[in-house]
C-alpha cells in the first residue's frame, strides 16, 4: 500500500504571500520540507509562523505563490483534502473536543480516511469494514501506547492538565496517519518535565513511525536540539534557513530576536544551550535554570519587544479546526 516518495522534498513552499486587509503577514515565504527531517520554522510574535501554518494546512489561501506536497501542487485543494493526503496538524491553542474522552477525540482522527464516494461507501460494508475497524482499533493503541497516555484513555479532556491535552492532540493528528505532522507550538506552556516528554516523543515519532515534523516553536533549547532544518520568519520574510548552527550564528537573526540588544551574550547563551553533545531538554534536571533556559529567557523577552513592534495576534479567523477535521 506504501507509496515510495519521489526524490526531493516532501513539502515544498514556493514564494508564498499573504494577507489580511493591509498586514502582509506572509511576503514570498518560500522553503522545503525534506523527507524523514524535523523541520522548525521560528521568528518573534507576530513574524507570520501561524499564518504560515495555516496556510500549509489549507485554512488560509494564499495570494500568491504555491505549495507541493509530494510534488504535487495542493494550494487550491481544500483542508480536509490534504488532512487525507497526509498532512496532519495540532493547534496554538488546542483544539480538541473537551467534553469527550481521550479515546473519542483520537478516534475523530481517522475521519480523514473515511470513503467520500457512495461507490467507496458501499464496498466499505461486510468484511472490508470489519477488517478496517479491527486495523483502525489496532492503530489507535498503538498510538495510545506509544504517547502513554493510557492511563486516561477514558478521561473527559477538560478534566486533564494542559501539557496532557497537548499529548492528545497529538496523538489525534497521528491518528490520521500523516506522512508530515506540523505542530505549533508543542510545548509552550509545558512545564520542563512536560517539555522532555514531548521532545522525547518528537524524537520517537521519526523512527517509530517514520514520519516528518514541521513544527512552530518558541523554545529554543528545543528547536536547536531537535531540528535538523530551520527557518526563520521576521515580518512575514524567511530572514534565515539552514542548520541549528547555521541559524545561530546568523546576524540578521540575532537582530530579529534581540533587536539592538546584546548580540555577543545571546550568542554565548544560544551556544551554552547546546551543552557539548548531551541532550539540552534533558540537561537540567533539578539543579535550577540551565543555560538554555537562560537563553529562552533572553529569546522571550526579545520576542516580548518584537511583539511591540509587531502587533501580536489572537487569529481569531481560522475555523474551529478540530471540527473542521471532523465534519
Ligand atoms: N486572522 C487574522 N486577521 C488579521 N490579521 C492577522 C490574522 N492572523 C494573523 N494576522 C496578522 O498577521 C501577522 C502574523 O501573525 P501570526 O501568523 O499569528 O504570527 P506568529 O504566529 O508568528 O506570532 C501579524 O501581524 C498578525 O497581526
Ligand atoms: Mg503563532
Amino acid at each position: 500500500m506504501e507509496t515510495r516518495p519521489p526524490p526531493g522534498p516532501l513539502l515544498e513552499i514556493d514564494q508564498v504571500s499573504l494577507a489580511f486587509g493591509g498586514v502582509r503577514a506572509l511576503s514570498g515565504v518560500g522553503f522545503e520540507v525534506a523527507p524523514g527531517m524535523i523541520t522548525s520554522v521560528i521568528g518573534p510574535n507576530g513574524a507570520g509562523k501561524t499564518s504560515l501554518f495555516n496556510t500549509i494546512s489549507g485554512f488560509y489561501r494564499p495570494s500568491a505563490g504555491a505549495i507541493r506536497f509530494e510534488g504535487r501542487d495542493i494550494t487550491r485543494l481544500p483542508a480536509p483534502r490534504r488532512a487525507a493526503l497526509g498532512l496532519a496538524r495540532s493547534f496554538q491553542n488546542i483544539a480538541l473536543f473537551r467534553g469527550m474522552s481521550v479515546l473519542d477525540n483520537i478516534k475523530l482522527g481517522r475521519h480523514a480516511h473515511l470513503r467520500t464516494n457512495v461507490f467507496d461507501a458501499l464496498l466499505y460494508f461486510g468484511r472490508a469494514r470489519s477488517e478496517e475497524i479491527a486495523l483502525r482499533a489496532e492503530i489507535e493503541r498503538r498510538i495510545i501506547d506509544f504517547l502513554e497516555i493510557d492511563h486516561i484513555r477514558h478521561a473527559p479532556v477538560a478534566a486533564l492538565p494542559y501539557g496532557l491535552q497537548k499529548r492528545v492532540e497529538m496523538a489525534r493528528a497521528l491518528a490520521m496517519q500523516p506522512k508530515v505532522l506540523m505542530l505549533d507550538e508543542p510545548v509552550a506552556g509545558m512545564n520542563r518535565e512536560e517539555t522532555e516528554d514531548m521532545a522525547r516523543f518528537i524524537l520517537e515519532l521519526r523512527a517509530e513511525w517514520g514520519v516528518t515534523v514541521l513544527m512552530v516553536e518558541h523554545d529554543m533549547g528545543m528547536v536547536m536540539d531537535l531540528s535538523d532544518h530551520v527557518v526563520v520568519l521576521n515580518f512575514g520574510q524567511v530572514i534565515a534557513d539552514g542548520t541549528p548552527e547555521q541559524v545561530q550564528r546568523d546576524p540578521e537573526v540575532i537582530r530579529a530576536y534581540l533587536g539592538s540588544g546584546d548580540h555577543e551574550d545571546l550568542r554565548r547563551r544560544l551556544r551554552g544551550a547546546r551543552g557539548g553533545n548531551a541532550p539540552a531538554v534533558a540537561a537540567d534536571t533539578d539543579d535550577g535554570p540551565a543555560d538554555d533556559a537562560a537563553a529562552n529567557g533572553a529569546i522571550a523577552a526579545a520576542s516580548a519587544q518584537g511583539a511591540s513592534k509587531a502587533p501580536a495576534t489572537t487569529a481569531p479567523a481560522s475555523t474551529p479546526p478540530g471540527k473542521a477535521a471532523a465534519t
